[in-house]
């Protein structure tokens, strides 16, 4: 009995030792380690955004198949150059605009104040995931702001450096759980605007999947974005956030609780 025990104690050992020994795992290239956001998910944080403004009006850049346009209980202009609506995404709105077209398109060829003759209430900008797009949807956006506007922006705080690229890689990620996770590179757009435009108001939320950006202190006729875009995409168009860093980008761009009372957010 106590020899059958040895036996199998130094059975386990030996396994032990075995499984430790790192040279026979195949090498898994090193890509940084989660840190899921935990606070609530970005649609539903939308939709307390929705109730707590009440918005006249909402205007979205990529709506696929309409689940944040859904959200909207007023006049909405929607622009997606491949829309694939479901279920009630015009919900109980009696007006709602669709554009299938890309954005840049839309700002070319129709004029929003046609539709928001006072200004846009609410933004979702949710488009083509690469940062000099989005630099162009919200700089194109806040020529129709108004001093109270909001601007929301999504998928600018990956979770890991892989999803951040400007491809969407999908067969050749690593990350299991993370594979059809895809932010490009929009989130450069939490250091261009520190970099940029100090003046604007501008809150990162920890909502899953990959954050929500609040924009706020618009101005429809700051010219800085415009002016500045070409030395904007030189500058940044080659930076992956692995040159960046993602311990620095959480560290320079913390998350605040999406969690806490919404009024004490707007209250700021
Ligand atoms: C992530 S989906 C939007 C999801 C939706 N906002 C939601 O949260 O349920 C991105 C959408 O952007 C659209 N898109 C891609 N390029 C675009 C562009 N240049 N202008 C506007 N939309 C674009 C795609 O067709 C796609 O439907």
């Amino acid at each position: 009995m106590i020899r059958s025990r040895l036996t199998l104690h130094r059975c386990r050992s030996a396994i032990r030792a075995l499984i430790n020994q790192k040279s026979l795992w195949p090498r898994r290239r090193k890509i940084s380690a989660h840190r899921f956001h935990q606070g609530i998910f970005y649609r539903d944080y939308l939709k307390r955004l929705h109730d707590a403004c009440r918005p006249s009006n909402y205007f979205e850049i990529g709506v696929d198949t309409g689940a944040t346009l859904a959200l909207a209980r007023c006049r909405a202009v929607a622009v997606d150059p491949k829309f694939r609506l479901k279920d009630d995404a015009l919900g109980e709105r009696e007006e709602t605009f669709l554009f299938q077209m890309a954005s840049d398109d839309f700002f070319a060829r129709y004029d929003l104040n046609a539709f928001f003759p006072k200004g846009i209430d609410f933004a979702f900008l949710d488009g083509e995931h690469h940062f000099e797009q989005l630099l162009r949807d919200l700089s194109n956006t806040e020529k129709h702001s108004h001093h109270k506007t909001i601007v929301t922006l999504h998928d600018c705080c990956p979770v890991n450096i892989e999803m951040a690229n400007r491809e969407t890689n999908y067969d050749r990620r690593i990350d299991r759980p993370t594979r059809r996770w895809w932010t490009g590179d929009v989130w450069k757009l939490l250091p261009i605007l520190r970099e940029f435009r100090g003046d604007l108001d501008v809150t990162i939320l920890d909502c899953p999947p990959t954050g929500l950006v609040i924009i706020r202190n618009l101005d429809a006729d700051s010219e800085v974005l415009t002016n500045a875009y070409e030395e904007i995409v030189s500058q940044y168009r080659d930076v992956t956030l692995r040159d960046f860093g993602i311990d620095r980008f959480r560290e320079e761009f913390p998350t605040s609780d999406s969690r806490a009372p919404l009024t004490n957010m707007l209250a700021d």
